[in-house]
């Protein structure tokens, strides 16, 4: 059986097919309705809901007809049980899963001195913030006397399928009268004053949307921002180094991934591991900046930029700036116990500190420090390895072992998208509001299936 409105434009040549957003379905179907109470009309009135919780919302005004009307017939899906309790002269239909009538929304009222179908299909539509009011349909508003005939015959042979009773009806379609004119000018006056209303609250509903979109936006940018400035006072004085926090974020992204956490986390952790030096700004240039090996008193001092960066992070309600207050004050934790400077065990390390930690670690070796060369594959590999639940979790470390194609991947992407790019522009882009780790690690994992 096809749907209610195809059968209708189908069996009519004169219907006047229009486009009908969410507000004005309402308008119009309310109007339909409200001539039937303002005339205490004694009408039949079939209406296709699509969901039971649309007519949960009209509930009160249903309860309304089935006092006055001679009958009301509710097409819906997901009807509870219990759903004609408090109604008298109402049934419900429920539709089957595949049903075309679960795409329509439409009202058809129908008296001898008055008939209205409201018959329409839902465009699938536009994804916005507020789906709801932006649903559109498809169809026609009609007045004809002979289409509200056609569409309660429609109705009547559903029912009969379904094998529903429901009363004798006390007049026939045969009956039916050319629409009185007053109801035709009521409607319209209805429609035009509903309309008006609701388009009103539409337009209001509309700008709250947009000024919400753009603060959303904004604070996106702000807190892009934010980090930007911070990992510039801590880090990326030289491309080198920015270079090696971005490292670090990918590889981080990357392993709480496959951890199984969230995007949020996701997109923190990217964000919040590229803060886990920030101490650094506290340490002075000649230690850092030693070409040799730091002597004890030097590495003590070195060994305060956890707690410095902590300091900076701490007792900020962001979300991504906690998780970076965690990862700077615990990423030199071990997880037998013997890190800095908490001297933190096991899993009392937080989870992004565990991952940030190996990943530092690992890009340290593969990269050519002011102190140190940078080791082959084979020698990092080796060295992480030999760490196996003494400096790094081993289920953190099986983790990046197993992917560590993709690190080096990412490497070689990050030197080709540089090249003849500033350090500045290659930082814009990757703190810019419409960059996502996401798109990055996807593409990764194109490439490597
Ligand atoms: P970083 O250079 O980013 O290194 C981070 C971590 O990677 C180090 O933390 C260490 O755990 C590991 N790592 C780096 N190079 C090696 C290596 O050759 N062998 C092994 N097994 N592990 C390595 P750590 O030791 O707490 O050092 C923190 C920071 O202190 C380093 O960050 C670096 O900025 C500085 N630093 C450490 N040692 C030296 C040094 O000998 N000379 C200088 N100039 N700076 C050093
Ligand atoms: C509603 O959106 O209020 C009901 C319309 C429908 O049946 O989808
Ligand atoms: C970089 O230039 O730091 C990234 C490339 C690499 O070290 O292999
Ligand atoms: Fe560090």
């Amino acid at each position: 059986m096809q749907g209610l409105y195809k059968y209708l434009e189908g069996s009519s040549s004169t219907l006047e097919i229009d486009i009908y957003t969410k507000a004005s379905m309402v308008a119009m179907s309310h109007s339909v309705e409200k001539v039937v109470k303002e005339y205490g009309l004694f009408a039949d009135i079939y209406v296709l809901f699509q969901d039971y919780k649309y007519f949960l919302y009209e509930r009160e005004r249903y309860l309304e007809f089935d006092q006055l009307c001679r009958q009301v017939f509710i097409f819906a899906e997901n009807i509870p049980k219990d759903a004609s309790r408090d109604f008298e002269n109402t049934t419900f239909v429920e539709l089957e899963a595949a049903s075309p009538l679960l795409e329509e929304w439409a009202v058809t009222v129908i008296h001898p001195d008055y008939s209205a179908v409201l018959a329409t299909k839902e465009i699938p539509g536009l994804q916005r913030i507020n789906k709801e009011n932006y649903r559109t349909f498809e169809g026609f508003l009609s007045l004809d006397s002979e289409i509200a005939a056609d569409s309660a015959a429609y109705y009547q042979k559903l029912l009969a399928q379904k094998e529903i009773n429901y009363l004798d009806r006390d007049w026939q379609p045969a009956e039916l009268k050319n629409q009185k004119p007053e109801f035709q000018k009521l409607i319209s006056l209805f429609i035009n004053d509903s309309l008006f209303e609701l388009e009103d609250k539409l337009r209001s509903l509309e700008e709250k949307e947009m000024r919400l979109d753009e603060m959303v936006k904004d604070n996106k940018e702000l807190s892009r921002e934010t980090m930007q400035k911070l990992c510039e006072a801590g880090e990326f004085r030289d491309e080198d180094s920015l270079f090696h926090i971005l490292r670090i974020g990918f590889t981080s992204a990357l392993m709480y991934r496959e951890l199984g956490a969230d995007k949020k986390s996701i997109e923190n952790i990217f964000f919040a591991s590229l803060l886990h030096d920030l101490g650094k700004i506290g340490i002075p240039d000649s230690i850092l900046q030693k070409p040799g090996k730091l002597n004890a008193e030097e590495y003590e001092v070195m060994q305060n930029h956890p707690e410095i960066g902590a300091k900076i992070l701490a007792g900020s309600h962001s979300e991504v700036l906690n998780m970076a207050y965690n990862i700077a004050y615990s990423h030199h934790e071990k997880w037998d116990g013997s890190g800095y400077p908490q001297g933190l065990k096991g899993e009392e390390i937080p989870v992004e500190a565990r991952i940030v930690a190996l990943a530092d670690v690992f890009d340290a070796l593969s990269s050519k420090r002011v102190y140190k060369d940078a080791f082959s594959r084979e020698k990092c590999v080796e060295i992480v390895s030999s760490e196996r639940n003494q400096h790094f979790q081993g289920e953190i470390l099986d983790i990046l072992l197993k992917h560590l194609d993709e690190v080096y991947a990412f490497r070689r992407d990050l030197k080709v998208f540089s090249e003849g790019k500033t350090t500045r522009e290659i930082s814009d882009y990757f703190f810019s509001v419409d960059f996502s780790i996401f798109e990055f690690l996807k593409m990764r994992e194109m490439i490597n299936s």
